[in-house]
Order: structure tokens, then C-alpha cells, then sequence
């Protein structure tokens, strides 16, 4: 995946900036990881900046095959939002810049459609703006929805902040990508790697987590979101499809493929619909939810045996993960993107332990705590116990541990590309991803305790009695240009 994002930024990411420890925080064992964490940071930070654009149109100038995908973008001003809502000012010209330029986007025709037959899911356009005319993996339906949750953490903060007239602007945006979600949830798709037509764990998670999220703002606002909240168990219903029992099957409703289906396609979308209010919700796979740590183990065991790079690292000890063991695209490699998710969700996991006050092992997570911690045994321990603080620092000590392989295989220059080699741990594939450099900032961000606000899946997570795949029809309209008051 080659990324390039729309809008500029001089100081992006200076929340995450304070997630990095200081020296004196180090032990001994971790100080390598310590050390890593605050060399690779400032470059991180810096390598996303290099890869977003000049304006709010994109890369003004720059060459044509620059591309800005609905979906990276998307996820990149969630991140961007919260590292503005975290305190880093300087951010909000370019969240503005990129509410903007998405009220043009959302209007331009393209080969999926137009805006309200379909073309909100074209997967990527020119980075002017105009639509990408040759073939690719058509529709890739996680767009829209990703789009939405990036506009709304910034609703959400201008009505916090008594700006609801600017929120009022956002919304038709909002209205759009959700009548898309709404139209077509129930249809296949591309996923998140652009190679699988079928039905994608990511995709209909975050279309979930758009459409709880987009009912409570059209409430803030006076405004209504059609259906969105029938919509919104309906889709959260079929997320459960995804659940083999003992992992997530990322890829379902497909042709026939010939992948048993661990894919950190789950990882991405766990860190991603992660809500530090929630309990460990299985329903919505919170990090710390049995089927979440579960999975974490069935992924990462997948990636043990075929990889040289992880070859006589022990069980319980973290390794390079890839996208799919059985992913040949450039040879089929580890990725630093899937190797950071797998400690994110550790600490996701950590913090919400610790904001509940209690860990709890069931029989679908024994495994994954066995692996960390060899006493481990089915229960519930305060935290205020010897066994939660003991079982804690070893999901700590294992997050860690993910980092250690990334340090490992990161060249001295600080550069992430997209993957390592399987064998060799050399970089691979696109240099500079920024989807590498973002995945490395929230990992550390979500180390230091700094969380996203929450998105309402403690409340969001209600089952209808019966699964229907009814889909709403959309309500769409053209939006008028947003502009802001100066500074
Ligand atoms: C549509 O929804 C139904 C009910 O949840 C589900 O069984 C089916 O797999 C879904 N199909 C697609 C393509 O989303």
C-alpha cells in the first residue's frame, strides 16, 4: 500500500510526542526498548509529516501518481484529531483543511459512482482530486465509514468546545458517508488490504462504530440520523459472524480464498474501535475482551513457525507479524504496522484493566495468559491483588517485547518502510509509510496512557434478536463548500 494524505502540517503529532517516557522512568531490562522509543519517536512524527500534503487539496504539484486513499486518510485525521483533542494545537488548520477538502471529494464522480450511486467507496483518488480511472479492488466500503469517525472526533470537539454552528457544517459530510454505510454494509467488498472481495472484519467493525458514533451527533445537533440506530445492531450482529469461537475470521462471504483467515486485518480494527470507557465487551471486541486476547494468540502463533526472523523465540515472547501467513505480495513478509497493533492492543488492554479495576481470565483467554504467565488460572483478580499486578507486568513486559522486534529490524537512519523481510529482517516494499510511522506513534501514545475519547461502545453494543441483513436506503446531498473563520 503506497499512501499519500491530504493536507499539511507543521507540528503534527505533538501529543504523542508527550506519551514518550523519560530516562529516569527506565529499568534496566526495558532500556534498550526506552531508548529506541525516544530515537524513533521524533522521526516517526517527522516521517508523517513528509508523506501529508501541502493544502487541504493535497499535494498541490506534486506528481501524478500520488494518491490519496479515503481509508488511510480517514484513519490518519482520527489520529490527527486526537492528538489535537490531546492538546496539540497547532493541528486544528489541518483538521479544518481536511473537512474541506472531503466536502469536494465526496462530489466527485469516479468509477464506483457518483455520490449517491455508490462512488463514496471508491477505494482512492489523485492527490488534485480528480478521480483514479483504471482498475482496482472496487468498492472498499470501510472508506465512508472511517471518513465519518475522523469528521466526527472533530464535531464532537467543536460542540464541546461551544462551536456547534462549525459542527452544524460537518454534518451533511457526516450524513453522507452514513447513508452510505447504511445503504451498503450488507454488500461485499474489498478489504483493508485491497486483495479479498468478501465481507472484512475491519470494514464492518468500523461501520458499527460510525453509526453509533453519527447517531449521537445528529442528537447533539438537533439533526436525525435515518435508521442509524437499527442499523447500527443490525450491522453489530453481523460482526459477530466473524467469531469462530476461538478467533476472528477476518475475511468471510468470500468466493473461496484459500487463507484460514488470521489476519491482523483483526488487529488493525481492534485498536481502532478500542473505547478506554468500555468494559472488555466481546461484542465489540474490546482489546481486553477474552475473545480479543484469544485472538491476539492465534494471530501472533500464526506468524511463529513460517517466518526466519522469528525462528527460536520462545511461546510468550513477541515476534514479527505480518498482514496473513499466507500473503505472497512481495514475498510475504512481516509488517511493522501489524507487529506495533499487536502491542497496542496490549495496552489497550492494560489501561482498561486499570480503569476497571479488575482482569478477568475466562477459558476462551487461558491460553493467551498461560503463554505470559505459566500460573495463570481462570478468575477474576483485583487490582489490588499480587496476581493482577504480576499478570499485568507480564502483558507489559510481552507489549514490550513486540517492540523489541521492531527495534530489531529498524535501520539505523530511524526509516520505516512497509514490511521486513520474512528471512533477512531487511526493509522491504514502500519506503517512508506513513501508515508504518502513524501505527508506531499511537502504539507509544496508548504505552504512555494517553487514550482516544471514548465512542459510545459501552452503550453501542446491544444485540437485535435476530440477525437481518435489511439495509437502509441512503439519504444523500450534495455539500456545500466549508469554510472556517479565520484564525
Ligand atoms: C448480510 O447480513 C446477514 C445478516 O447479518 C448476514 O448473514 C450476511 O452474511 C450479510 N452479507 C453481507 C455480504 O454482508
Amino acid at each position: 500500500m503506497h499512501v499519500k494524505f491530504v493536507v499539511a502540517a507543521e507540528a503534527l503529532f505533538a501529543g504523542y510526542a508527550l506519551a514518550v517516557p523519560t530516562a529516569t522512568q527506565q529499568t534496566k531490562r526495558q532500556t534498550g526498548v526506552e531508548e529506541y522509543i525516544a530515537s524513533e519517536s521524533p522521526i516517526a512524527y517527522q516521517g508523517v509529516l513528509n508523506n501529508i500534503g501541502p493544502d487541504g487539496s493535497g499535494a498541490q504539484g506534486a506528481a501524478a501518481d500520488f494518491y490519496t486513499w479515503t481509508r488511510d486518510s480517514g484513519l490518519v485525521f482520527k489520529e490527527l484529531g486526537d492528538a489535537f483533542i490531546a492538546g496539540d494545537a497547532a493541528l486544528e488548520v489541518h483538521l479544518q483543511n481536511y473537512v474541506t477538502a472531503q466536502a469536494e471529494l465526496q462530489k466527485v464522480s469516479n468509477p464506483s459512482g457518483d455520490l449517491e450511486t455508490g462512488g463514496l467507496g471508491e477505494p482512492k483518488f489523485h492527490v488534485d482530486m480528480t478521480a483514479f480511472t483504471e482498475e482496482w479492488g472496487r468498492p472498499q466500503s470501510d472508506g465512508p465509514a472511517l471518513r465519518a469517525i475522523a469528521l466526527i472526533t472533530y464535531a464532537n470537539h467543536l460542540i464541546g468546545s461551544g462551536q456547534t454552528e462549525q459542527a452544524q457544517n460537518i454534518w451533511p459530510l457526516v450524513q453522507n458517508d452514513i447513508a452510505y454505510v447504511t445503504e451498503w454494509w450488507n454488500k461485499t467488498t474489498f478489504d483493508l488490504w485491497e486483495e479479498v472481495e468478501g465481507s472484512s472484519f475491519f470494514t464492518a467493525a468500523s461501520q458499527h462504530r460510525a453509526l453509533i458514533e453519527a447517531n449521537a451527533l445528529a442528537a447533539a445537533l438537533g439533526q436525525t440520523c435515518e435508521g442509524c440506530e437499527e442499523q447500527a445492531s443490525q450491522v453489530l450482529c453481523f460482526v459477530q459472524d466473524f467469531w469462530t469461537g476461538s478467533a476472528v475470521n477476518s475475511n468471510i462471504n468470500t468466493q473461496g480464498n484459500n487463507r484460514a483467515g488470521l489476519d491482523a486485518n483483526s488487529f488493525v480494527s481492534i485498536i481502532h474501535t478500542f473505547d478506554p470507557e468500555a468494559p472488555c465487551d466481546d461484542v465489540t471486541f474490546q482489546p481486553c475482551s477474552a475473545r480479543s486476547l484469544a485472538n491476539h494468540k492465534a494471530v501472533v502463533d500464526s506468524f511463529r513457525e513460517g517466518y526466519g526472523v522469528n525462528q527460536g523465540i520462545e511461546q510468550g515472547v513477541g515476534v514479527a507479524v505480518g498482514r496473513y501467513i499466507e500473503d505472497v505480495y512481495m514475498g510475504g513478509n512481516p509488517w511493522y504496522l501489524c507487529t506495533a497493533a499487536a502491542a497496542e492492543i496490549l495496552y489497550d488492554a492494560l489501561f482498561q484493566w486499570a480503569k476497571i479495576g479488575t482482569l478477568s481470565i475466562t477459558d476462551v483467554s487461558l491460553p493467551f495468559f498461560t503463554d505470559i504467565y505459566e500460573s495463570a488460572a481462570v478468575g477474576d483478580y483485583a487490582a489490588d491483588s499480587e496476581e493482577y499486578t504480576a499478570i499485568t507486568a507480564a502483558v507489559k513486559e510481552y507489549a514490550d517485547s513486540f517492540i523489541g522486534v521492531l527495534q530489531k529490524y529498524t535501520p539505523k537512519d530511524g526509516s520505516l518502510a512497509e514490511q521486513f523481510g520474512r528471512d533477512d529482517g531487511t526493509p522491504k516494499s514502500a519506503a517512508h509509510l506513513t501508515w508504518s510511522y502513524a501505527s508506531f506513534l499511537t502504539m507509544i501514545a496508548r504505552r504512555g496512557g494517553i487514550v482516544p475519547p471514548t465512542w459510545g461502545a459501552a452503550t453501542g453494543n446491544t444485540l437485535p434478536d435476530q440477525c437481518s441483513g435489511a439495509s437502509g436506503k441512503g439519504n444523500y446531498a450534495g455539500p456545500a463548500t466549508v469554510s472556517w473563520p479565520s484564525a
